[in-house]
This record gives structure tokens, sequence and C-alpha cells, in this order.
């Protein structure tokens, strides 16, 4: 079972810089007091204000950027208390970072194919997993969908580069008009995917089912990054379950720790 990353700390951080970048989201980005070396993608922190607040469990993010070592970006959407206190805050102003936690995604051998699909601030994981192909050389595709154009949040900081984006609107506002899956389902069909690649995605449950579903009946090999309520983030309040599969690399074990053992999974590891 996970363990707590040996690069882990807890440490107040200033935010340096914040910038709105949707109806209902912003980015955020935090100075580090300790150097970090370079992470791979799809880790995480828990965020939480150090002033008087009525926050005490700490809330998890992915890591989106990292710009050097002691520089951080998250992209979070409001949600309730918690992600609307983060809203708040003012550059100079500080908030308790834990983190880097998780496994993260290991980027894919350049020689393989490899499919991002994205729903909403599900796309944070992928903005370094994107970049790191993009340096590889490495054919990557990235399926990026919201309900509206305007919640495809930060699009423009995967473009100009080398990778496939297709765009998905649930009401058709920009790219493709469908779901995540069905972009996906369209790309296998008109031969511009190959089943043989690699599949990793994040975003909203209804999405990862929708995905889920599709890729065990299509024979896709696929990586999922699971969102579930963490109240610790390190493996000790148990918190944060993800059901695990019979066969897969959990053995008999009924429960992996989203926070510890994940949150990236490889599909037949969970029973999701
Ligand atoms: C590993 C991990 C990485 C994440 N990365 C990001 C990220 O990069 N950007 C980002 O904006 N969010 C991310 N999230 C989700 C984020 O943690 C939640 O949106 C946040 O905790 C909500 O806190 P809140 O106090 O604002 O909302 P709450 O008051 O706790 O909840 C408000 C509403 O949101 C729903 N909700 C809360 N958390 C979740 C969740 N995890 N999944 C689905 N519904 C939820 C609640 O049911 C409720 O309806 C991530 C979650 C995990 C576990
Ligand atoms: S969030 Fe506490 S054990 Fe995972």
């Amino acid at each position: 079972m996970g363990v707590l990353p040996s690069d882990a700390r807890s440490e107040v951080v200033l935010v340096s810089g914040k910038q709105s970048c949707g109806p209902d989201a912003f980015l955020m980005e935090v100075e580090l007091p300790t150097p970090l070396e370079p992470l791979n993608p799809g880790r995480f922190a828990m965020l939480t204000p150090v002033g008087p607040s009525d926050l005490t469990i700490p809330r998890p993010f992915s890591i989106y950027g990292q710009s050097d070592s002691t520089h951080l970006s998250f992209l979070i959407q409001v949600m309730g208390a918690g992600t609307r206190i983060l809203s708040e805050l003012s550059i100079g102003e500080s908030l308790r970072w834990t983190g880097p936690l998780g496994n993260g995604f290991e980027v894919a051998p350049s020689e393989r194919e490899v499919v991002l699909l994205a729903g909403g601030v599900g796309s944070a994981p992928f903005l370094a997993y994107a970049h790191a192909r993009e340096q590889a050389k490495a054919q990557t595709h990235f399926i990026f969908g919201a309900r509206t154009e305007d919640r495809l949040y930060d699009r423009t900081a995967f473009e100009g580069g080398t990778l496939k984006i297709q765009l998905a609107t649930d009401d058709g506002s920009c790219g493709f008009h469908g779901t995540v899956v069905q972009a996906l389902d369209a790309e296998l069909k008109g031969d511009r995917i190959g089943h043989g690649a690699l599949f990793c995605a994040c975003g909203p449950p209804g999405l990862l089912h929708g995905f889920t579903d599709f890729a065990r009946a299509e024979g896709l090999e696929f990586q999922l990054s699971l969102e579930t309520y963490m109240g610790c983030g390190i493996g000790v309040c148990n918190g944060c379950p993800t059901k695990a599969s019979k066969s897969g690399r959990f053995g008999g074990w009924p429960w992996a720790k989203t926070c510890t053992d994940g949150p990236v999974f490889a599909g037949e590891d969970v029973d999701y």
C-alpha cells in the first residue's frame, strides 16, 4: 500500500500570482520557501488558508505548473467554502501547502501514442504531461471537454506545440458538439487515434464512469486520475477510499487509498 512520498513537506507559502480563467475558476501561483525537484505530472497538494477562517480541513488540488524549483501553479474551480476562501486570497498573502503528494503519471515512452482526456479542471494534471511529451517529440492527443466554451479553462496554455487538440462542448459552443467520450469514439472510428494508444483520463465522476465503461468495452489500456473527498492527503484519515479490483495490484485488499495509492490508477487496478 502507498506511503507518504519522501519529497513531501508542509510549509507556509506566498501567493505570487493570481488570474481569473473562466466564470468560476482561477489560476494561482505560489512561491515555495524550499526548492523542489521537477515533479512528474498528476501529483497533488493539500491547500488551506493560514489566517482566521473556519476551514480546518485542507482541500486537494493537482499541481498544474512548475515554472521553476520554487514556483507552482494551481487551476482551481470554485465549488464551495474551501475553494471560495482560496479564491479570495490576494498576491502576497499566505497559505499552507502540504505536498507534493500522490503518485502522479509516469510519462509513457515516446514511441507509445498517448491520449489525454479531460473534463473542466480535470485538465490540471495534463499540462505538465503534455509538455513532457512535446519535449520528447512524442505523438500525443488531448481531448478537452466542458459544458460550455468558457469552461475550457486556460485552454491556450495547451496550444502552440505539437499536441493534437480536440475540444468538445456539451452545448456545441466550441469544437465537437458532445461529450469527451463521444469525441473519442469519433476519433477512433475515423482512425485518427489507434486502439493501441495509452488513454489517461481526469475529470468529474460522470466523465470518468462514461469513459471507463467505454474503454473496457473497446479493450483500451487506460489510467484514471481519481478525485475523491480527502481529509488529510497523507494516508492517515481513511477518508479517500477507492474500490480495488480483485484481479489488480491490490490483490485481495478491497480498498485503495486515493491519496497515497493514487490518485492515478491503472484501469485494471480499480473497480470503478
Ligand atoms: C487528487 C485531487 C486533485 C484535485 N485537483 C483539482 C484541481 O486541480 N482543481 C480543482 O478545481 N479541483 C480539484 N480537485 C477537487 C477539489 O479538491 C474540490 O473541488 C474541493 O475540495 C472542493 O472544496 P470546497 O470546500 O470548495 O467544496 P465543498 O464545500 O467541499 O463541496 C462543494 C460541492 O462540490 C462537491 N465536491 C467537492 N469535492 C468534490 C470532488 N472531489 N469531486 C466531486 N465533487 C466534489 C461537493 O459534493 C459539493 O456539492 C481535486 C481533488 C482531488 C482528490
Ligand atoms: S485523505 Fe486521509 S487517508 Fe487519504
